[in-house]
């Protein structure tokens, strides 16, 4: 009930509980079963859940600013078309929740999933490539870590219809024009930061991703043979590779997207601490 809730003894209760150190989920606020309204409600399920997980993570990444990139990015064609791929935003949103419960403040910046947000995490919502350069940019300023596990489209048409284009209005080749590698581009001025990258492939994947962590400067490349059964889109497990500059190689074999995540920081908070100013 509302009021015994905000009772100023139970109030007191709560913060000398908390000054032992216990965690209190706060309840819900609305209509309470005695037919008042305000805070009294049992707290959503994954909001306790996401508590206790919390609760028994080492905050090893106490006092850190972590950002995730996830999703695809939608490129227009017209008011109702677009070129996109298959992201649905899992993997990068369990990094996203993962880092939050280990200590780190966490930016998301996602393209457009139905996915639900992680708590605790300030999502910004981009739609295509350009805009998602624009806001990773901005908030990779001053981050400590920068994991950019998005499915960027690499193309965008050249031209936006501004309407619906009509049957035989266009020709039936697409002129498209080459978007932002914002990995790349974080990897040219890299600062002090830490750069995770993540390599979605179908074939060769461990020479794909090598290549891709050397040209785009990384820490650590997460390559996932997207056409394996139980990884890459749209499922909620994976299997992947870590890829070191040194040449070392770890592999995590089946497991869910978030027991994937926990791995890859628990490989993450281990790498040597850069230091220098941001450049
Ligand atoms: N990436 C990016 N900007 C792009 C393309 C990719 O930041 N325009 C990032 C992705 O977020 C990912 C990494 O680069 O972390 C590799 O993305 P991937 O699509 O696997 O590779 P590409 O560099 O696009 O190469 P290709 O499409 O030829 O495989």
């Amino acid at each position: 009930n509302v009021r015994m809730f905000q009772n100023p003894v139970v109030q007191d209760n709560l913060r000398r509980l908390q000054g032992f150190g216990a965690i209190v989920v706060m309840p819900g606020c609305g209509d309470l079963a005695c037919g008042e309204t305000g805070p009294g409600r049992l707290a959503e399920l994954p909001e306790i859940i996401e508590a206790i997980k919390s609760a028994l993570t080492v905050k090893s990444l106490a006092g850190k600013k972590v950002l995730v990139s996830a999703g695809p990015t939608r490129e227009m064609i017209d008011p109702v078309r677009f070129i996109s791929n298959r992201s649905t935003g899992k993997m990068g949103f369990a990094m996203a929740a993962e880092a939050h419960r280990r200590g780190a403040r966490v930016f998301l910046v996602t393209g457009p999933v139905t996915t639900p947000r992680p708590m605790g995490v300030t999502v910004v919502e981009v739609t295509t490539a350009v805009e998602m350069r624009q806001a990773v940019l901005d908030l990779a300023q001053d981050a400590d870590i920068v994991v950019k596990a998005a499915a960027v489209s690499d193309y965008a048409p050249a031209e936006q219809y501004a309407q619906k284009v009509k049957k035989g209005l266009v020709e039936q080749n697409l002129r498209l024009i080459k978007n932002p590698d914002i990995l790349a581009e974080l990897g040219r001025h890299k600062g002090r930061r830490l750069l995770i990258g993540f390599a979605a492939e179908t074939e060769d994947l461990l020479a794909h991703a090598r290549e891709k962590m050397i040209n785009k400067n990384l820490d650590l490349i997460v390559a996932n043979d997207v056409s394996r059964p139980g990884a890459g889109f749209a499922v909620d497990t994976n299997i992947v590779k870590l890829l070191y500059p040194n040449g070392r190689i770890d592999d995590i074999p089946l497991k869910s997207k978030e027991d994937v995540a926990r791995d890859i920081w628990d490989r993450i908070v281990e790498l040597p601490a850069q230091r220098g100013p941001v450049q």
